[in-house]
């Protein structure tokens, strides 16, 4: 019931705020990261099935799902206003697919992480939509805290 009261609270939302010309530029960005974040979940859920530790494996499938939600949540940020959302999903699944070495793949991992940290930093200051701007902030920091998390469990060894 809770759920279903959310949803109704969000799809309100959304038609309440219909805007006809999305800054094309900001629809841009925002569609770059939404691909960067599908081809992140993607990536995550191939590197989760191949961890040998329960506890990294816990980690991947966490930091998969935050990929999910954050191009979920940019889509629907796309489309609140006024945009059209990408289906796309960016090249970064190939890119880790042709790493040879599990460890590898996960540094490249967390080097597609921080240049997404990068670019929203980068852009956070311009954007005017303080829904926006709130949600890009959570989702930088989010990718830091998962980056450090890697990171660690990487210097402690696990793979
Ligand atoms: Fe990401």
């Amino acid at each position: 019931m809770a759920i279903a009261a959310i949803g109704g609270r969000i799809f309100g939302g959304l038609n309440r705020e219909v805007h006809t010309n999305m800054d094309t530029e900001l629809e841009g960005f925002l569609n770059s990261l939404g691909e960067a974040e599908r081809a992140g979940g993607r990536v995550l859920h191939e590197l989760t099935d191949q961890a040998q530790s329960l506890e990294l494996r816990e980690l991947l499938r966490k930091v998969g799902h935050d990929e999910g939600y954050y191009a979920g949540e940019l889509a629907a940020h796309v489309r609140r206003l006024g945009g059209m959302p990408s289906t796309k999903t960016g090249d970064f699944v190939e890119k880790v697919r042709a790493v040879g070495h599990f460890k590898d793949k996960l540094e490249l991992l967390n080097r597609g992480q921080r240049w997404v940290v990068r670019k929203i930093g980068e852009q956070v200051g311009t954007i005017t939509d303080a829904r926006l701007q709130a949600f890009l902030r959570v989702m930088a920091d989010g990718h830091d805290v998962n980056i450090g998390a890697l990171d660690n469990a990487l210097a402690e060894g696990k793979l």
